[in-house]
């Protein structure tokens, strides 16, 4: 039987992760977090003290990293030079990062094999920015997801908050609208919704809903 992908891509704090998860479980799909890569690229830039504007210095970083993914009991694991790194990138210095170092079009070329042998070799449920129109434009399935960014920030914050990280909606909400920005104006594989790309908006949906909705759109497509 053939694999089937499906992409789902939309900006930050949409509930990509969550509702991609939950509906990649039901339906026995391996889920596949691509801003996890770009955050780990981050994470090796940041921690060489190379500022994220700095271009030349990401292009040196590149051939010096390894950056690799595990599943571990069917959660997504991302590795740095073999280090597990997946609780180290979920920081909002770390996202900012992500969102500098992934404009730079080395960086997109760099995960862009890694992206689509994860989809060759088994059914995914990808999730990022540029899936439907760069990374599978062949998908089966596409959603383009988003929210306001008023609900998105709020929802951000809860998460946050529960790691126990100090953060302010007002906060969350500037970071992102400044990398949706950043993330809608880049020359390469900008944010943009695919053509063939289906709208779910979550604004007025709970979580279940939502999955709910990602869930109808998969199978009418299946
Ligand atoms: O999805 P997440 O918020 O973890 O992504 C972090 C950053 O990585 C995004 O703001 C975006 O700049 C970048 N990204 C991307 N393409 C993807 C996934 C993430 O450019 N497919």
């Amino acid at each position: 039987q053939d694999v089937i992908a499906v992409a789902i891509d939309g900006p930050a704090g949409a509930g990509k992760s969550t509702i991609a998860r939950a509906a990649a479980a039901q339906l026995g799909f391996v889920y596949v977090d691509t801003g996890a890569l770009y955050r780990t690229i981050g994470l090796a830039v940041c921690r060489r003290g190379i500022d994220g504007t700095d271009v030349p210095g990401i292009l040196a970083t590149l051939p010096e990293i390894q950056v690799g993914l595990t599943y571990q009991d069917g959660a997504q694991h991302v590795l740095l030079d073999g280090e597990d790194v997946s609780d180290a990138i979920r920081t909002p210095q770390i996202s900012t990062y992500a969102s500098q170092v992934s404009s730079v079009p080395e960086v997109r070329a760099y995960l862009l094999d890694l992206q689509r042998d994860l989809a060759r070799r088994q059914s995914v449920i990808m999730d990022g920015r540029d899936i439907g129109t760069v990374i599978l434009p062949d998908a089966k399935v596409k959603i383009f997801l988003t929210a306001s960014p008023e609900k998105r920030a709020a929802r951000r914050c809860a998460e946050l908050r529960e790691k126990g990280q100090d953060v302010t909606v007002e906060g969350i909400l500037a970071d992102m609208e400044r990398r949706d920005a950043l993330d809608a104006s880049r020359a390469v594989a900008p944010l943009k919704q695919a053509e063939d790309a289906v709208l779910v908006d979550t604004s007025d949906l709970t979580l279940e809903q939502s999955i709910e909705a990602v869930l109808t759109v998969i199978r009418d497509k299946m």
